[in-house]
């Protein structure tokens, strides 16, 4: 598939990138530093230089794909970068008929809270990750009110690590038997299997070992 990916220079983005490649897929990474994409060089990656908040240069991005893969982040301070940017890539899929969109969120957004162990939800989230949590919040908002052909991930903590194809997905917000981690690797798996499958069409799967 000829596919676009936002955040392609983070750590999920780069990994959505390369294995998107070696899985044959025509990429295209939209990045603001494509410096920092590194050393990934590919026949099937083209690079397009563009910040997520200038509505016009999404737009242009976009067309010619046929899904997104967004995995955009601005750290955990007060920002609306998720939810702004996240807004001009729904509209721009909108307006070039592109339909497919998958969006990486964060376990604990939304009804998904209840996954969270104590310490995360009653400690970590209120001091330290308030603000990024509030800016999923509105970026899911954003994505759920489009019309688009939409699936959210929420991964709980990230880290790194090999894609090992074995992780739980798709349990409910009540399940606390999940570990709470998974490495960037298995997030970007995971997104990219869901190109090949409405399972979670208009869902928000967590995804976690
Ligand atoms: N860290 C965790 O444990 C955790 C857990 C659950 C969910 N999440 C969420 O998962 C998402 C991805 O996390 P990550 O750690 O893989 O991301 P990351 O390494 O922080 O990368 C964020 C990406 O967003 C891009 N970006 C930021 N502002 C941009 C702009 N104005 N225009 C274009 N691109 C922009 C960055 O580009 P530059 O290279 O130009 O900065 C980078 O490619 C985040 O939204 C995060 O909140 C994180």
């Amino acid at each position: 598939m000829k596919l676009l990916v936002f955040g392609a220079t983070g750590g999920t983005g780069r990994e959505v990138v390369q294995q998107a490649l070696a899985q044959g897929h025509e990429v295209t990474a939209y990045a603001r530093n494509p410096a920092r994409l590194g050393d990934i060089t590919h026949p099937g990656l083209q690079v397009v230089r563009g910040d997520v908040l200038d509505a016009a240069a999404v737009e242009k991005a976009v067309l010619g794909h046929e899904a997104v893969l967004c995995a955009i982040g601005a750290g955990a301070g007060r920002t609306s970068l998720r939810e702004d940017g996240t807004r001009n890539i729904v509209r721009a899929m909108q307006k070039a008929d592109v339909r497919r969109l998958i969006c990486q969120s964060s376990m604990g957004v939304g009804d998904s809270r209840a996954n969270l162990g104590l310490l995360t939800k009653y400690v970590i989230v209120p001091l330290f990750l308030r603000h990024a949590f509030a800016d999923h919040e509105r970026q899911e908002a954003v994505v759920k009110e489009s019309d688009l052909d939409w699936t959210i991930v929420r991964p709980p903590h990230l880290k790194d690590g090999p894609r090992t194809g074995t992780y739980r997905h798709g349990f409910p917000s009540t399940d606390t038997g999940i570990q709470g981690k998974i490495s960037r690797a298995d997030v970007a798996d995971f997104m990219l299997k869901q190109l090949a499958t409405d399972t979670y069409l208009h869902l928000t799967p967590g995804v976690s070992y």
